[in-house]
């Protein structure tokens, strides 16, 4: 890609856009468009994604043992995670082709997504999920948006494996994230990222891994940012996976295996990450070990009791986004991450996109998948009282 900018007026231009009354400006992908390949004056397709927040989380710091930890929460999106921001690229995209039909597999972001932006494209949108796997929410928002949800039976890996055969029509527009335009569109959040840290890198962005798709994009909006100036070192990035779904985790301890293995049977309460057979691992494999990041695992109590933590900073996510901080904790624990390095931890999806798995945490009925209760560490647990100040007041005295 040839710029015609250098990084100082780049920089400025950006920032002036975020005063700006045009949807283009106001969303935080397009305002980077100068990195996007789409012409400069095409009709979008936006909900005014991104420009989501990066937070101080002192009490997620301390469980951490990490004093310079901020959380950039990608789910205050428009449909609550971060698939908003390739979304609004990849619609944008099968628009301009005139597609008849946009669809892809989801464990229920992409879906709620995909819905949402093809609603405002008044495109017509299929999305194959698996049956009885997808939280309530998520599922909630694809039917309100208007798309033909499709459940099947079989796993995240079943559906993407029916949905590229189904692809192979030429009318039939794919968007799960082995499509280039959604990594355009979320590789965008490493920009605002470095805008908001004024263009300092932390040492580390930690996020989870799923089908490897944001992984990929955090590593390529990286990669450009340093090739054209706008940054002067990449940050390590390191994928988190939960331990019952983490084929990517095991490549990456077993390196000499010459080839990838699929999980056959992914298991995690986490369920956006139930994923056994990650489409885009090689491109999120470059990210890892160009940037000298690692991949790691974490256990479904680590995952719930991190949760819970972030939860006490005032900032809600869904369980696969807190596989970020449980990780976070074990590797400064194991020393791979020292405790005066700055790590930013990605929030992939909001807390509402799975309040059943709260407050079977904090009513301390969650089981694990392998039928293992599991503890509620910092549970919170609803109080039944009398209807009088008395008994109120007794209580309200206690921390
Ligand atoms: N976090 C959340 C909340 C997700 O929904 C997903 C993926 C991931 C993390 C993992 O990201 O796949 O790019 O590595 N959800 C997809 C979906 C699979 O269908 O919504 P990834």
């Amino acid at each position: 890609m040839a710029f015609t900018f250098d990084p100082a007026s780049l920089r400025d231009l950006w920032l002036q856009r975020r005063a700006s009354f045009d949807h283009r400006d106001r969303s935080g992908v397009w305002r980077f468009r100068e990195f996007l390949p789409v012409a400069q004056d095409a009709e979008v397709v936006t909900l005014d994604e991104g420009n989501t927040p990066l937070y101080e989380a002192p009490r997620s710091a301390d469980y951490c043992r990490l004093p310079q930890l901020s959380l950039k929460h990608q789910g205050c999106n428009p449909t609550g995670s971060f698939k908003d921001t390739g979304m609004t690229a990849a619609v944008t995209q099968a628009r301009k082709l005139g597609a008849r039909l946009v669809v892809c597999a989801s464990t229920g972001n992409t879906a709620a997504s995909l819905a949402a932006y093809a609603a405002r494209a008044n495109l017509l949108c299929a999305i194959i999920v698996p049956g009885g796997q997808v939280s309530d929410a998520k599922l909630a928002q694809a039917l309100d948006y208007g798309a033909k949800v499709l459940e099947i039976e079989g796993n995240f890996d079943t559906c993407m494996n029916l949905i590229r055969e189904l692809a192979e029509d030429p009318s039939v527009y794919l968007v799960n994230s082995i499509n280039p335009f959604r990594i355009e569109g979320q590789k965008t959040v490493a920009f605002e990222l470095a805008e908001q840290l004024e263009w300092r890198l932390p040492d580390h962005l930690v996020l989870p891994g799923g089908n490897l798709g944001n992984s990929s994009a955090f590593g390529k909006g990286f990669r450009e940012l340093l090739s054209s100036g706008l940054i002067d070192r990449e940050p390590k990035i390191t994928v988190v996976q939960a331990a019952g779904a983490a084929p990517f985790a095991h490549f990456y301890s077993d390196r000499e295996r010459d080839s990838f293995v699929n999980e056959e049977h992914p298991q995690t309460l986490a369920s956006a990450i139930k994923i056994g057979a990650p489409v885009s691992w090689q491109k999120a494999w470059r990210a890892v070990t160009e940037t000298g990041g690692t991949v790691t695992t974490v256990t479904e109590q680590e995952i719930a009791d991190a949760k819970a933590v972030i939860g006490r900073d005032g900032i809600g996510c869904e369980p696969a986004s807190a596989t970020t901080v449980a990780g976070i904790q074990k590797l400064v624990s194991g020393g791979v991450i020292k405790e005066n390095e700055r790590v930013v931890a990605v929030l992939t999806g909001h807390l509402l996109k799975d309040s059943e798995y709260v407050m079977k945490y904090h009513n301390q009925s969650l089981i694990a998948p392998d039928g293992e209760p599991l503890m509620g560490t910092f549970a919170n647990v609803p109080i039944p009282v009398a209807a009088s100040r008395e008994a109120l007041g007794g209580l309200l005295d206690d921390e």
